[in-house]
């Protein structure tokens, strides 16, 4: 993989503020992983690459930028919660006043920061500001698409990468996984037929574009074509499995079509073989609501769960207090009560009224992107 050094950045008009072509490369090899949903052995996954960035320039502004909104987009945290992103947001923010840094970057330092407080429309309007400019940033549109997925915000989705779509030509890096990203906001907006269209274009190019398979999977489920789901996820499986970031969340999908079809074993095989796991793996808020409610589905089915609410109370009861989201606190009600422990629901409901009364409390509605994410049935 070639990864862009200092000059190739200023050349694409995504100038850095660092003289390391080290750090450049590196930030280019945690872009990519993160825009393919993937940590990349070969590169050192993204933890590894982020800690050779630091060593590389510590004073590197985008590194800091990339480093802390990942962690917010992985983990749902935020300040407020988490002393050591409380720490770094802090060390980006110093690092960021004792340069000069161009205006593209010190945007992105100031949303990442109004991320880290909470405040994810603010965040989006300082993303959308970078693309205006620079419409093929993709760190500004990565970001401000999944915030926009946080927040249930479906237009934005769509419109925010249909005004940069044109821009994303074949030869810029990652221009084919422009498509997938602009094809989950057509099919979040009903445009079912353009949608698979882009997404099939998407994956003709790199059959590995995961978020392009899951976009798919989205629209098999909202047409009812649960024959033609199921057989698209088995022959696409062996491109997608390695996807380490997302690869739980198609797993689900798959799932959700055996929950449709009554096949309820098939769906609880691949929850203790794929979604379990990688939940105990990874703790990342998407495993866990795709945890709590693949469970939850499957217990209004009359599915006997055994001890699995069990398995994924300790996941989701570190987080009883976070209300970051109504859309992760459904989710962690949702095990509380299937694990029936009494006193974490009434911690949870207790702490969220207070959350609900306080000024200083920024409650986001549920998002409700994956909007089946919270219904038994779409169709
Ligand atoms: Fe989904």
């Amino acid at each position: 993989m070639s990864l862009r050094d200092c000059k190739a950045w200023k050349d694409a008009g995504l100038a850095l503020s660092t003289t390391s072509n080290e750090a450049c490369k590196l930030f280019d090899a945690t872009l990519t992983q993160y825009v393919k949903w993937t940590n990349d052995k070969s590169l050192g996954g993204i933890e590894g690459c982020l800690s050779k960035l630091k060593a590389a320039d510590p004073t590197f502004a985008m590194g800091h930028a990339i480093s802390n909104g990942l962690v917010l987009i992985g983990t749902g945290s935020s300040v407020k919660l988490d002393k050591d992103l409380d720490l770094a947001v802090r060390t980006m923010m110093e690092v960021s006043q004792t340069q000069t840094l161009t205006p593209r970057e010190q945007l992105h330092v100031s949303a990442v920061e109004m991320f880290a407080k909470g405040n994810f429309p603010k965040a989006c309007d300082l993303w959308e500001q970078i693309l205006r400019d620079h419409p093929t940033d993709m760190l500004a549109l990565k970001f401000s698409h999944d915030a926009y997925f946080y927040l249930g915000f479906q237009e934005q989705m769509r419109d925010s990468v249909a005004r940069i779509y044109p821009f994303w030509t074949p030869d810029v890096p990652l221009s084919s996984y422009v498509k997938g990203i602009y094809s989950f906001g057509l099919m979040e907006t009903n445009f079912y037929d353009q949608a698979q269209k882009l997404a099939k274009e998407a994956l003709s190019i790199e059959p590995t574009d995961a978020w392009s398979v899951h976009t798919i999977a989205h629209i098999h489920e909202m047409r009812a074509e649960v024959k033609d789901g199921l057989e698209f996820m088995q022959h696409t499986e062996g491109h997608w499995k390695d996807s380490d970031m997302l690869a739980c969340h198609n797993y689900w999908h798959w799932a959700l079509y055996l929950i449709e079809k009554g096949e309820y074993e098939a769906a609880l095989t691949i929850y203790d073989n794929h979604i379990l796991p990688s939940l105990q793996a990874s703790g990342a808020m998407l495993d866990v609501v795709d945890s709590c409610s693949m469970l939850y589905r499957l217990q209004m089915e009359g599915v006997s769960l055994g001890q699995r609410w069990q398995a994924v109370l300790p996941v989701t009861k570190k987080h009883t207090r976070d209300h970051i989201l109504l859309f992760n606190d459904a989710h962690f009600l949702m095990a509380s009560l299937g694990a029936r422990d009494l006193q974490t629901t009434q911690e949870l409901l207790t702490t969220l009224q207070e959350a609900s009364e306080s000024p200083e409390r920024r409650l986001q509605p549920a998002a409700d992107s994956c909007r089946h994410q919270l219904h038994l049935q779409c169709s």
